[in-house]
């Protein structure tokens, strides 16, 4: 197994080039079930998770080749119906391809997910609107099995929840379903916006594309006729590596952003007291004379990303004074905090707000991530923390973040993968 071995208090400069968003990524594989012909979609993040889901196709029937961020995926061939467990348990994101199956072929089997290190995560929401649409859901040995043999059927559909993987889910089924399918309460998260861009250049008639209320008018189980595109950059990783500067107090320029998408996470950051430059897909961030403390709650898009909670936890130990962050979103989505603490961190967990105090003088020692966005925080903490701190099981970083240390070491973290 990997580990990072970083050598902290350490100032960061020059400039980082950011990668496709795996999160818009994802569904855009799945949607490539309803695509008629060969299709390539360029920036696309070389991720584990990306990989994964990439496999998971693979069993399906589809054929691709994916080198140099470009993937060109064919699915034509796709027979079999059924994502089994080994791939699925690796991966929730893999019930994206729940909707899609259906709406093409009529009936599919897809792997319960099963629990996550970052709480319960149901999937009902996803299985009662393809229900409103006709399907017969049952489960069976840990299987969602859903049949629908004359097709999806448009309808209103209000989600009791926001959802965003639901929201994805739900829009490749209605391409592709009989009549009209009215999304309340959708997901506004630009990773689901270019979903339905994508599918709107293609021909779809959508109406709606970045609001709560999205309509989408379905082919009648017609194949999607798609030409390539690009996949949105990554507005987590902007903002980790925004975090990354913030945390050194170092000044750090983002090439290929998506400023308009990062809205939440600049406005934090300059509370704390940090100034940005802004041009076309670059920004960049300045230093603060004294980092001040901050009041977060993670909401929905365009509130504050649960995405980018671990990294102003770490961000919030170097801040003056007692910053606060509540996770409105998941159950369980502070273990990051006992790593952090490890290193030196003042924190306290109140049910699911975290009080952190600062500055404090972190020392590095050996720490464990624990899911994708926690090993994160580690790696950002680990930066400003005396001395050496090594990061065990980075294989939830290579789920999300592409070519990280060689990232951060262009722009002067001492920071290198070693083998257990
Ligand atoms: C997506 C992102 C993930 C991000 C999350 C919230 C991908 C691949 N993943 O996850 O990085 O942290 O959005 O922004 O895009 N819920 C239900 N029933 C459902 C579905 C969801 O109760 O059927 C609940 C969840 O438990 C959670 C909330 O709704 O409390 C939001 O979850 P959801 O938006 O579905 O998260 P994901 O799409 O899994």
């Amino acid at each position: 197994m990997d580990y990072l071995k970083i050598q902290g208090n350490t100032k960061l400069n020059g400039s980082i080039d950011i990668s496709g968003a795996k999160n818009a990524a994802l569904p855009l594989i799945a949607m490539t079930i309803l695509a008629k012909s060969d299709l390539a979609i360029t920036n696309m993040p070389d991720v584990v998770d990306i990989r994964t889901l990439l496999k998971l196709l693979q069993n399906l029937g589809a054929s691709y080749t994916f080198e140099d961020n470009r993937l060109d995926i064919n699915t034509s061939e796709v027979h079999h119906t059924k994502a089994t467990y080994d791939i699925v348990k690796t991966m929730r994101a893999s019930i994206l391809v729940l909707g899609p199956l259906l709406a093409r072929f009529g009936h599919c089997e897809v792997s319960l997910p099963g629990g996550c290190a970052i709480g319960q995560r149901p999937i009902d929401l996803h299985l009662k609107a393809l229900e409103l649409m006709g399907a017969k859901i049952t489960i069976e040995a840990g299987y969602v099995k859903a049949e629908a043999p004359e097709g999806l059927v448009g309808c209103d559909i209000i989600f009791d929840k926001i959802t965003v993987t639901g929201t994805a889910n739900i829009v490749m089924a209605a391409a592709l379903a009989r009549g009209k399918t009215t999304i309340t309460n959708a997901a506004r998260e630009p990773e689901v916006a270019q979903l339905c861009e994508v599918l709107k250049a293609s021909g779809i008639a959508i109406d709606g594309i970045g609001t709560s209320q999205i309509t989408i008018e379905g082919t009648d189980r017609q194949l999607i006729d798609m030409s390539s595109f690009s996949v949105i950059p990554d507005r987590i990783e902007s903002g980790t590596y925004l975090c990354a500067a913030a945390i050194t107090n170092s000044e750090l320029t983002l090439n290929k952003v998506r400023i308009d998408h990062l809205g939440s996470i600049i406005s934090k950051l300059e509370e704390m007291g940090f100034k940005f430059t802004k041009e076309m897909n670059k920004i960049t961030i300045h230093p603060a004379q004294k980092i001040k403390s901050v009041d977060i709650i993670t909401q929905e898009y365009p509130g504050f990303p649960t995405d980018m909670q671990a990294q102003f936890l770490a961000l919030a130990t170097q801040a003056e004074g007692t910053s606060t962050i509540d996770e409105r979103l998941f159950e369980n989505r502070f273990m990051h905090v006992s790593e952090l603490q490890r290193l030196g961190a003042d924190i306290k967990l109140n049910g699911h707000v975290a009080s952190i105090k600062g500055p404090t003088t972190l020392s590095g020692t050996d720490v464990m991530a624990t899911d994708l966005r926690a090993s994160s925080a580690l790696v950002l903490a680990a930066l400003v923390a005396e001395g050496e701190t090594n990061i065990h099981r980075i294989y939830h970083l290579d789920r999300g973040y592409e070519n990280l240390e060689k990232k951060l070491e262009a722009v002067g973290a001492k920071i290198e993968r070693l083998k257990e």
